[in-house]
């Protein structure tokens, strides 16, 4: 049985994040970015990395196969101003569907609220089942739609 460890992103993660985004799914890039994205460059891997904990805050699911530690779920938000922070997740194919995805968020949203955050936004593309499934899990709630795609809000209690 894997051990699975979920701690804060490093900039050491630099390289684990892009090893993630290539052991994902052309499908799951593409919910993840709303763009197909077959490789995440260096320097985006770098930026993701560099997470302050305050304005942008960044949790890693880890596993060791092979001896090595590798990521195998992102899951993060960054402060947008007026007390919102707009939440995105991440997570291996062969690691989804078991719950990853809502303790992952359960754990933002706990972060969020340490922050004083008030509301956090997510935005999924329509066709995104599990995502809004997992929202909804969440008690977040329509807040909008952009032409391409749809916000879900969960409001943080005081
Ligand atoms: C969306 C994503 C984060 C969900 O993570 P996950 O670990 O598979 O989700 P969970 O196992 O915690 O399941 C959460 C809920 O979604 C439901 N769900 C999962 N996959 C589903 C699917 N394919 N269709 C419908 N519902 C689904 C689960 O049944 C669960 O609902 P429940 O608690 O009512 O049973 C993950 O699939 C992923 O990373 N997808 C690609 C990237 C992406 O879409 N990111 C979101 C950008 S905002």
């Amino acid at each position: 049985m894997q051990t699975l460890e979920i701690r804060p992103v490093t900039a050491a993660d630099a390289g684990r994040l892009v090893e993630l985004h290539a052991r994902c799914s052309e499908e799951a890039r593409y919910l993840r970015f709303h763009a197909a994205k077959p490789r995440l460059r260096a320097v985006e891997a770098e930026y993701l990395a560099a997470v302050d904990g305050r304005g942008r805050v960044a949790l890693a699911a880890t596993v060791v196969e092979d001896g090595e530690e590798r990521i195998v779920a992102d899951a993060r938000f960054d402060l947008l101003g007026d007390g919102d922070a707009e939440a995105a997740l991440l997570i291996r194919d062969d690691m989804t569907g078991q719950g990853l995805g809502r303790l992952l968020l359960g754990r933002l949203l706990e972060l969020a609220a340490g922050l004083g955050v008030r509301r956090v936004v997510l935005d999924i593309l329509p066709e995104n089942r599990a995502m809004l499934a997992l929202a909804r899990r969440v008690g977040a709630e329509p807040a909008g739609f952009d032409g391409r795609s749809v916000l879900y809000a969960v409001d943080i209690p005081r």
